[in-house]
């Protein structure tokens, strides 16, 4: 079996089916945006600056019963955008270069997800602008792990290219740009991108091609507790894949379960109550259950994390990674050392990462 083995060459084994730019100060842009009238009285939009850079967090979306609509931002990762004004190229989108993707990412603005993103914050702006951009993206993130790698790379081109023109638009406004992103990679869901530009706990209420998107952030007052513990294993899953293969009809019975269970999960959120939250994602019956044999050893991760001291683990995204729920960091570590060796002997999988990580509050933020 290949160190890094991909969904198809497991399906068909099974037979189924930062560098930032500017690490330490903290840039922000200057308040205003600056509208300059051309001969013609046409309205262009300049830059506030030369240059502007963001950073967006990874996101665990799901949340087992939550699919599509539920999502959180975590600490412990994210990707950089860098974002320079183009004089005299108004409009134009550039991808200048990606540093840690191993030369897997198209530089083709049209279809990387930081340029759809960036074209996109640059409709939204509401007027034509007077300068081109041009991004370099720094993945901190793998790519297809289950951590919203491509909603990162999204979050952070509009907040700073957001940012390059004075920031005029709020977080939410730019769920759109991040939307365009993700349904050109992966698809029309924003349980990532929500998390990663707002922060926090973020539930979609509405989210439909063509239609307005309704978020709700919430509040969560246990952020010292909750501990995510997240292990990402050698495997592709893409998003894209891992959608294709989910039924387009549930059960009642399933519908019901999932409603309790997401229902639940929401309550934990709202009562700050990590032991709630962790049992609640365990119980998706109707996502995991298709994905998971997918995954090799997931099953034996989800057992290990529990029997080592989890309150529940699940499949963060569309996998591969597993997330399970702590509220203690030396629990969390030893949780982390079973779920590893269950994807080891299990799954024969080797593990890129392992990590115990917080709730990220602050979503996409400039660097
Ligand atoms: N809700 C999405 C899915 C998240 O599970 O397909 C992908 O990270």
């Amino acid at each position: 079996m290949a160190m890094h083995q991909t969904l198809r060459q497991h399906r068909e084994i099974v037979g189924t089916a930062k560098t930032s730019c500017r690490p330490a100060a903290v840039r922000r842009p200057a308040r205003c945006t600056r509208l300059n009238v051309a001969a013609g009285g046409k309205v262009y939009l300049d830059p506030v600056q030369n240059e502007c850079s963001a950073f967006a967090p990874a996101t665990v979306a799901n949340l087992g019963p939550g699919f599509d609509w539920m999502g959180c931002a975590v600490q412990g990762g994210g990707d950089t955008v860098v974002v320079k004004a183009l004089p005299g190229r108004a409009g134009e989108v550039v991808i200048e270069a990606i540093k840690g993707d191993g030369g897997r990412l198209s530089l083709d603005p049209a279809k990387n997800c930081i340029g759809v993103a960036a074209s996109e914050t640059l409709k939204l702006l509401g007027g034509a602008v007077s300068c081109g951009v041009s991004l370099t993206l720094h993945k901190g993130l793998p790519l297809g792990s289950g951590m919203g790698s491509s909603a990162a790379s999204a979050a952070a081109a509009a907040w700073a290219v957001n940012g390059l023109f004075g920031a005029p638009l709020a977080k939410d406004k730019l769920i759109l740009a991040g939307l365009a992103s993700e349904a050109a990679v992966s698809g029309y869901h924003a349980d990532n991108v929500g998390p990663s530009l707002l922060g926090g706990f973020v539930l979609i209420r509405s989210c439909k091609p063509g239609e307005p998107v309704e978020l709700l952030q919430l509040p969560f007052t246990a952020a010292e507790e909750l501990h995510f513990v997240l292990v990402n294993p050698r495997f592709e899953a893409p998003t894209a894949e891992m959608r294709a293969v989910l039924p387009r009809e549930v059960p009642m019975k399933s519908m019901i379960n999932n409603c309790c269970q997401g229902g639940a999960l929401v309550a934990g959120i709202l009562r700050g109550d990590v032991r709630l939250i962790g049992e609640s994602l365990d119980r998706d019956v109707i996502i995991e259950p298709v994905r998971g044999p997918l995954i090799p050893g997931m099953l034996a991760v989800k057992e290990a994390a529990r029997a080592a001291g989890a309150y529940g683990c699940t499949i963060s995204g569309a996998g591969p990674t597993a997330v399970a729920i702590v509220d203690d960091p030396a629990v969390g570590e030893r949780v982390a050392a079973a779920m590893c060796e269950a994807f080891r002997s299990a799954g024969k999988l080797e593990v890129n990462t392992s990590q115990v990580v917080k709730l990220d509050t602050e979503g996409a933020k400039f660097v």
